[in-house]
């Protein structure tokens, strides 16, 4: 069937966390959700279980994980066995429980900067060290600094990298050679890997290769964090998963979110199975969307305010902004997009180094909000 990713289904007044934290007349494109209706057998299984109006405590019955491990294998020809796949609300929370379960109070967990604001944020509020690396942006493309990336891995305790990829916030979807050197200085430091693909669906260029796909020898060190969230617009479902070839890794990590007692399901369950196991449609139809609506905000923003450069990301639907040619600094900066423009986007500094100076816009909305969002940059640049 044909969806429909073009009417606007209102969300102001609904406790949108997106459309309800600013004032009415600004546009918000920041938080990572998309404003698109989700797939109707989701609607649909969610309906049923509010119908039957009873809220009781809901099991994952090996439906959920038969769920996530069939799109796995259809999607990128991982097959990886359902006994391998962990239900957990979120992968925020599976950052959180990774970084717990593989490091100690005071031990280094490596990444690569700017990167989603929580991998940050858990490290500070877990009491351990990020140990970062700077992505180094080429002729507009990101790239891995690899000798930096060693001399984080080789680090006293540094014993946990949390990749991710497709990354956010540069859109870059790594290379398998890319993935290997990354995946082979792990091995050589003895470093475990978490690889956060929650945006492994959306991608324009390049293919998506789950971490532990590369080899026997990676399967064996990583664990990998998905979510059908963000391709079906179901983040309030809070039914992510957890997956690794590693019984031990799998083990550690179930030990460390159930002595947190976060291994409850909810109904959620019944959306993500209906998503997976009858709206692939969905999913390929999504993405062709998305690349339009990226490709039109790439060439609007080119040809209209070239203060502001951007690029077709190679996967995620965000873009991301350099937009060092205002001249505006820290606050200024979203200041201007926020108060003067009247478009909420995310502040790059909260990405850490390499974020100063940039934007983040969320580009997963009908075409026409898209372009309201641009004129209003574009008038507020202007003048
Ligand atoms: C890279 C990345 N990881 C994790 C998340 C959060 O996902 P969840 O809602 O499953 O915690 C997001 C959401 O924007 C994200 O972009």
């Amino acid at each position: 069937m044909n969806y429909d990713f073009d009417t606007l289904v209102e969300r102001r007044g609904t406790r949108s966390d997106k459309w309800d934290s600013y004032p009415a007349d600004v546009l918000p494109m920041w938080i990572a959700d998309s404003d698109f209706r989700s797939p109707q057998p989701v609607i649909d299984a969610i309906m049923e279980t509010a119908r039957r109006g009873v809220f009781g405590y809901t099991r994952a019955d090996g439906a959920f994980e038969s769920a996530y491990a069939g799109w796995m294998r259809r999607s990128f020809g991982w097959d990886v066995a359902p006994e391998r796949v962990l239900w957990c609300p979120s992968v925020g929370t599976a950052l959180a429980i990774a970084i717990r379960a593989f490091t100690r109070p005071g031990d280094g967990v490596a990444m690569m900067l700017p990167i989603y604001p929580p991998f940050l944020r858990l490290c500070a509020l877990n009491g351990r060290e990020a140990r970062a690396t700077l992505l180094r942006c080429e002729d507009g493309r990101y790239r891995i600094d690899f000798a930096d990336l060693e001399r984080k891995l080789a680090e006293e305790r540094t014993r946990l990298l949390l990749l991710c990829n497709p990354h956010n916030p540069t859109g870059r979807v790594f290379e398998e050679d890319e993935l290997r050197r990354v995946g082979e200085l792990c091995l050589k430091y003895n470093v475990v890997v978490f690889s956060d693909e929650i945006h492994g669906d959306i991608v324009f260029s390049g293919r998506h290769i789950p971490f532990p796909t590369l080899s026997p020898e990676l399967a064996a060190v990583s664990l990998v964090g998905v979510n059908a969230s963000k391709t079906f617009n179901l983040a309030d479902l809070r039914s992510a998963a957890v997956l690794s070839e590693n019984d031990a890794l799998l083990e550690a990590f179930a030990r460390e979110r159930d002595s947190l007692k976060l291994g409850r399901c909810s109904l959620g369950v019944a959306g993500v199975i209906a998503a997976y196991e009858q709206c692939a449609d969905y999913a390929e139809q999504l993405r062709e969307y998305l690349r339009g609506n990226l490709q039109f905000a790439v060439d609007f923003l080119h040809a209209e305010t070239p203060e502001i450069t951007t690029r077709m990301p190679e996967g995620t639907f965000l873009l991301w902004l350099d937009c060092r040619r205002l001249g505006l600094s820290g606050n200024d900066l979203a200041a201007f997009f926020l108060e003067k423009a009247r478009v909420a986007l995310n502040d790059g500094e909260t990405f850490g180094e390499g974020g100063r100076g940039f934007m983040r816009m969320n580009a997963a909305c009908p075409r026409s909000l898209l372009e309201e969002g641009l004129r209003r940059i574009r008038r507020a640049v202007r003048g």
